[in-house]
């Protein structure tokens, strides 16, 4: 399906989350977590949200479930104010993190996961064939209902956490880092089950991921955020073809050159700076100043502009302002 025609279930508008942080005893600053972001998720549509520990991914994943307050800004959900959404269906909107140790109950079966999933959403079928037939999804077979989740492996208990997210049939789900903590052939083989998934049940997801190749893999289109703000928005094709913000282009650069090399060649490392340096970096100017080969003036002086490349592909840059 391509993407002009697929309408859109999720929409955040000018969407920010600021923190109040103490850099010493005596003095706060604000932490702009996410800074004034706008997106749009798609029906059926994977968006990958790229970029580096800490730009602020989480918290944007967070926002947009719901579990955490945006500072200022706005979030429709099927056309309709979140939060209003959220209190009569919050089951359409799932999460999975990194961790599952941290978000399955230690003292629970799996099966009685999974069954207390189904009982929150409207499904009136056989409880024990639909465990089972869930596991079946997730590429378990049925009598891991009745393993405790310190039986499983890490691999396995992350099929058991996507299984438990989608029994409620979600609209939306947003995966954040789920491969992040498991070893290389794991990591695959749970990339392609959430393909699979994606593809039965047609949900709509955010794919945060601080790895490139992972989320060219799994996503339709790709956002990729520094330091709280979006700096480029393209599909996955537009990325690979053309590449344009300059840290698009250093995470380019920072992937083992198999990959990179499909980039086009247009990988470009940027300056390592030392955080007093980024710390100088000008208010309302670009985040990225103190690293880019490329900055200018306006760079230290203005903030960097959404400049349109296609329908589909925009960058935020003084670099492609005509
Ligand atoms: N509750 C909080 N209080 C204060 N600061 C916070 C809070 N949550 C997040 N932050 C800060 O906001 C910024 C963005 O954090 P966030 O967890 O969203 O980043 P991330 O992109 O998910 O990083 P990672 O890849 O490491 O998971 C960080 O500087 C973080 O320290
Ligand atoms: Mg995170």
């Amino acid at each position: 399906m391509s993407n002009n025609v697929r309408s859109a279930l999720v929409k955040a508008f000018n969407l920010s989350k600021y923190y109040r942080v103490s850099l010493s005893m005596f003095k706060k600053t604000l932490l702009k977590a996410v800074d004034n972001v706008n997106l749009t998720i798609n029906e059926d549509e994977v968006l990958g949200l790229l970029g580096e520990s800490g730009s602020g991914k989480t918290t944007l994943g967070k926002m947009l479930v719901a579990l955490e307050e945006p500072t200022s800004g706005k979030i429709l959900f099927n056309n309709e104010d979140l939060k209003e959404y959220v209190r009569k269906r919050r089951i359409d909107i799932q999460m999975v993190f990194q961790n599952p140790d941290t978000s399955l109950n230690p003292r629970m079966r799996v099966g009685e996961v999974l069954q207390e999933a189904l009982e929150a959403s409207n499904f009136n079928g056989d409880y024990s064939d639909e465990v089972e037939r869930l596991l079946n999804d997730v590429g378990l077979d049925s009598t891991y209902k009745h393993y405790y989740p310190h039986q499983l492996s890490g691999g396995q208990k992350q099929r058991v956490a996507i299984a438990r997210a989608l029994a409620v049939k979600p609209k939306f789900l947003v995966a954040d880092e789920i491969v992040s903590a498991l070893d290389a052939s794991v990591k695959m083989q749970i990339l392609k089950l959430v393909i699979k998934l994606q593809k039965i049940y047609r949900f709509s997801m955010l794919f945060i991921s601080h790895d490139l190749p992972t989320t060219v893999y799994v996503s339709d289109r790709i956002s990729v955020m520094y330091s709280g703000k979006i700096v480029e928005e393209a599909t996955k094709e537009e990325l690979i073809k053309d590449p344009l913000h300059p840290y698009t282009r250093h995470l380019i650069a920072s992937i083992p050159s198999l990959y990179s090399s499909l980039f086009n060649g247009k990988a470009q490392k940027l300056k390592d700076v030392s955080n007093e340096l980024q710390a100088t970096t000008p208010v309302g100017g670009c985040k990225l100043f103190s690293r880019c080969p490329y900055a200018t003036e306006i760079c230290k002086a203005l903030e960097p502009p959404e400049v349109s490349v296609s329908k589909t592909h925009k960058v935020f840059c003084h670099m492609y302002v005509r």
